[in-house]
């Protein structure tokens, strides 16, 4: 499923129109040092990341902590409004929408927490919990509703029975599956997963992937699967794109990115994933990166990830590579590469 970033590629073949288009999305956060000094500077959350979503497919978003996952998946769904840039859904620029525009796009587009215990509200019962998107969108009446949770708890693997229980009275995997089923409710087209495995043992990640993906089959469901645990995004994702300080550096096909990461902080990444052959493990070298992740807030000149890219040199400091199209399809932001 290879599906080009920018129009060119798709006016060229015209045979796909992505579901989502995000178009150098800018999100920066003014820092408040004091309400007499105003604002100082900005946090660079993300700064200028490109990426099309293709209907029924799972785009996988890695990269280490703060490096503006999170804060992509709430722009791309218009939790937060975006500093600059522009995001197309359905070819529809949704960018500025206000309240009352959103609120008809808002069904087509749900997100799923990492934080199954704090993303459900403890004081409803699970029927009332995946109920609710229902009774905010009006939609149905009150049996109609009740039947349509029901329907759902079975689809997440839950008895209906559980409509009358409390959060609490569930485990961590059995929380999430909640939360997935309200995410459901109101038939969704494009859900974004922002670590929704990660606060789950390993034994219960592995039933909530299968989940995700069973559901995305049967519901024809385009994921944006934000993680930073890089072996959950190669089984999950049918394309990778790894953000590095408020950009994306790699994009490329699942398989052609871990078999053969391109760019050198890519590399770096993957060197670290151990591996279960001992003689490959053996064979590969792991890079170790010099420093610590520079501040969003004045990101280095150039290429961003020049301060620690073991291949840096004089043009890494001063020009910032371009994010572009490789012979292979895959697309790299590296003046090397
Ligand atoms: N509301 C906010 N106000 C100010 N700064 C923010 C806000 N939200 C995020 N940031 C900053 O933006 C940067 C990116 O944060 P974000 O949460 O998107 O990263 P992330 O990749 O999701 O990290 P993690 O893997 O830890 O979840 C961080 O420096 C963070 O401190
Ligand atoms: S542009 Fe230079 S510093 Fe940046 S990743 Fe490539 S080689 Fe490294
Ligand atoms: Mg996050």
């Amino acid at each position: 499923m290879t599906v080009g970033l920018l129009e060119r590629k798709e006016n060229m073949t015209g045979l796909h129109e992505p579901l989502l288009e995000v178009k150098n999305l800018k999100k920066h956060f003014p820092i408040k040092r004091s309400i007499f000094r105003g604002s100082r500077g900005t946090v660079k959350a993300v700064d200028g990341v490109s990426l099309a979503v293709q209907t029924g497919e799972t785009l996988g978003i890695v990269g280490e902590s703060g490096c503006g996952k999170s804060t992509l998946g709430r722009n791309i769904i218009r939790l937060q409004e975006p500093t600059d840039g522009k995001i197309l859904y359905k070819n529809q620029d949704i960018t500025h929408f206000n309240e009352g525009e959103l609120r008809k796009i808002r069904r087509d587009m749900q997100i799923v927490f990492q934080d199954p215990y704090a993303s459900l509200n403890s004081k409803l019962k699970i029927g009332e919990i995946v109920g609710e998107p229902l009774r905010v969108h009006r939609i149905g009446n009150k049996r109609e509703r009740e039947e349509k949770v029901q329907y759902l708890l079975e689809k997440v693997g839950l008895d209906k029975s559980n409509m009358t229980r409390y959060p609490h009275e569930f485990s961590g995997g059995q929380r999430q599956r909640i939360g997935i089923a309200r995410a459901l409710s109101i038939n969704p087209k494009l859900i974004v997963c922002d670590e929704p495995v990660s606060a789950l043992d390993v034994s219960v990640q592995s039933q909530v992937i299968n989940l995700f993906q069973d559901l995305q089959e049967e519901f024809g469901l385009t994921y944006l699967f934000i993680s930073h645990d890089l072996s959950v995004v190669r089984h999950i994702s049918n394309r990778v794109a790894v953000m590095y300080l408020g950009k994306i550096v790699e994009l490329a096909e699942t398989e052609k990115l871990y078999d053969n990461p391109a760019h050198p902080y890519t590399q770096a990444l993957l060197s670290a994933i151990p591996i279960p052959d001992p003689v490959e493990q053996k064979r590969r070298e792991r890079i170790i990166l010099k420093g610590d992740v520079p501040s969003p807030v004045h990101p280095p000149t150039g290429c961003r990830f020049h301060t620690r890219c073991p291949l840096a040199r004089k043009i890494c400091r001063e020009e910032e590579p371009t994010f572009k199209e490789r012979n292979d399809g895959r697309w790299v932001a590296c003046h090397l590469v």
